[in-house]
């Protein structure tokens, strides 16, 4: 969460430093602000505002003079964490003298003590964050060395961060350090970015160091030096990023979620890639196991939060169906803190699309220190989560913006396809024949979404949300595989369009969510072809006899399901197992039309973000 920036060398750096926080504006936009540093003047040219980046734009028109010249400046747009979301409040930070400013991502865990000690010394706090301490602790240890002042200001903090410093007497130098959050370097001609994530430099600089925990990153004008805490050099040579032109643009869609949404074929294609045999062979280059290892694993356990956790949730029917291997699901934020009773022989999947949550990296961090083999499933290929994990199995879903993930959700569940067919045929519990089969079935699933969103079904989807954009509660049912997608169907309808929803095991319904049903009250059944099929009929019949209005998402073809429910919201045809990959578009389409309905921004849904850094 928050996405930080900061730039040293020979252009004028106010668009450069704005850009770049527009491609980091899925990190947080409660409040944007940049602090250029006037060399002339001796002194930052500082410009905050609450909102969004087109908002900071607008308070700088008036000092478009005055923002023209400097070429060292950092920038920050953030997701409020400590303070509420108020001018005051948004970063930079500066010193009592303006001498020192500081953006940071990530928490200060123990700034209440550092507050009141440097309270009790005279400083006057400007805002209630817990970053304020951080240009008041520099500048207190300032002595001409700006490196020196960081160095110090390190052994008193606690938690996790990713802050950068600046001082005005040390025009052309920016000072950047991580720990437990991400930062990365961009390496240009004569100039060089730092900040949370490459889109914030990819159009600029495709040539990336990335820094480790606890080294300082110094940036001059000739260029970056790293230094371990003891002062030390550190070689780390810029690599250069591989990736597709990631610069987030909408491509002739209304809002990313819609495209990302049109994106599932693409992002499912490749997740398969070269991966899958015609015969069922799956290789899993990177997974950090060799096959014979992979065929002993005893137990497999899933921790992520939010849309991945679901994800999760979807991959347990396959890998217990297919491998028979058990699996336990997991939220990371309560794995973490539980005793712990992974490890070696067990696998342990960290799902994370951003490969930053901090609580799925911590939970992660708990499973390999207890000698589980630890995998991180991820659409990052160089984040924190690969490099804490003993193997990476790798989601090509290209980067998602939008903060409702879509595209990376699917992936996700097909990449623990994927694996389950590969855990399924090294342990003899998926013939030959029947791995052929699901080689087929996988490979057929993106061309039968890509045929699916070309179809009229969308504009049926929306023309079903049309009845229901003024509802105030919906209640989301299903069974088996089904599950897993309402909750990430509930999901997805409550950040973007704010409206109430519930999940439920529909076999569950009666003991107690049926209380919640009233006349006309709507009622999503996530219903597909299966073994189920019929159970989750009665359940229909149940909620209907209380008045409720149905709205069935079922498998094309299924000639019974139009007589049970008041609307059906069609899905392509599938293996019962992966009908979450299929279920769950419809579901995305629905919530997408009922928040559009509302005139909702579904990009930025309110209180937000696109990673969440802290726990
Ligand atoms: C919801 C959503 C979140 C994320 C969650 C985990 O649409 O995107 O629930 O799934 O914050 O994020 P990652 O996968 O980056 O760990």
């Amino acid at each position: 969460m928050c996405g930080i920036i900061g730039y040293v060398g020979g252009r004028p750096c106010y668009e450069l430093i704005v850009r770049g926080l527009e491609h980091l504006e899925y990190r947080g936009y409660d409040s944007a602000g940049f602090a250029l540093l006037d060399a002339e003047r001796d002194r930052f040219s500082l410009v905050r505002s609450v909102g969004k980046l087109e908002d900071l734009r607008r308070a700088s028109n008036g000092s478009a003079e005055r923002l023209a010249g400097p070429t060292t400046g950092i920038g920050h747009t953030r997701w409020a964490t400590h303070g509420r979301v108020t001018l005051e409040n948004a970063h930079p930070h500066l010193s009592g003298d303006g001498e020192v400013a500081v953006v940071m991502n990530g928490i200060i865990e123990n700034y209440v003590d550092l507050r009141h000690r440097l309270q009790d010394e005279g400083v006057v706090f400007a805002s209630e964050t817990d970053t304020e301490v951080l240009p008041h602790l520099i500048r207190k240890h300032y002595a001409g060395d700006l490196v020196a002042a960081v160095r110090a200001v390190l052994a008193q903090i606690e938690g996790h961060y990713a802050f950068v410093a600046s001082h005005v007497s040390e025009p052309n130098r920016l000072v950047a350090v991580r720990h437990e959050c991400p930062l990365v370097v961009g390496v240009g001609t004569e100039e060089t970015f730092v900040a949370s994530a490459l889109p914030a430099f990819l159009g600029e600089t495709r040539d990336v160091i990335y820094p480790d925990n606890d080294e300082l990153v110094v940036v001059d004008a000739d260029g970056v030096t790293v230094l371990d805490l003891s002062g030390e050099p550190v070689v780390r040579e810029p690599s250069t990023w591989e990736g597709s032109e990631e610069t987030a643009e909408k491509g002739g869609y209304d809002t990313f979620m819609l495209k990302e949404i049109h994106e599932q074929p693409a992002a499912l294609w490749d997740t398969i890639g070269s991966r899958l045999g015609a015969d069922g062979t799956v290789t899993l280059d990177g997974i950090g196991l060799e096959d014979p290892t992979l065929a002993r694993v005893e137990r497999v356990h899933i921790v992520a939060c939010g849309t991945s956790f679901h994800a999760g949730l979807a991959g347990r029917y396959l890998i217990e169906d297919w491998a028979r291997i058990p699996v336990s699901v997991e939220v990371a934020s309560e794995y973490r803190y539980r005793t712990c009773l992974a490890g070696p022989g067990d696998l342990v999947i960290g799902i994370t699309q951003s490969g930053e949550t901090a609580d799925t990296l911590a939970a992660m961090r708990v499973a390999r220190e207890r000698g589980a083999h630890v995998v991180a499933l991820t659409n990052q290929t160089e984040s924190q989560a690969t490099r804490d994990a003993d193997g990476v199995l790798l989601t090509r879903a290209g980067l998602e913006i939008g903060v409702a993930a879509t595209k990376t959700h699917t992936a996700q569940i097909m990449a623990l396809a994927l694996l389950a067919l590969k855990l399924g045929r090294m342990r003899w519990a998926i013939t030959e024949a029947g791995a052929r089969e699901l080689a087929e079935e996988l490979r057929r699933l993106p061309d039968a979404i890509e045929a699916y969103l070309e179809s009229p079904a969308p504009a049926a989807v929306a023309d079903v949300a049309a009845h229901f954009v003024e509802r105030d509660f919906f209640l989301y049912l299903g069974r088996h595989v089904g599950v897993p997608v309402c909750y990430e169907g509930a999901l997805k309808l409550k950040e973007i369009s704010y409206v109430p929803t519930e999940a439920y095991p529909a076999g569950e319904m009666k003991h107690g969510p049926i209380a919640l049903l009233d006349e006309g009250s709507p009622v999503v059944v996530v219903a597909p072809d299966g073994h189920v099929f019929d159970k989750v009929v009665s359940n229909i019949q149940e909620v209907r006899a209380r008045g409720a209005r149905v709205i069935a998402v079922a498998t094309e073809g299924n000639g019974e399901i139009a007589s049970h429910a008041d609307h059906v919201l069609w899905a392509p045809r599938t293996p019962a197992l992966l009908a979450p990959i299929t279920t769950i578009v419809p579901l995305q389409l629905f919530a997408y039309e009922i928040a559009k309905g509302k005139g909702l921004n579904v990009d930025k849904p309110r209180n937000l973000a696109k990673t969440v850094t802290v726990e």
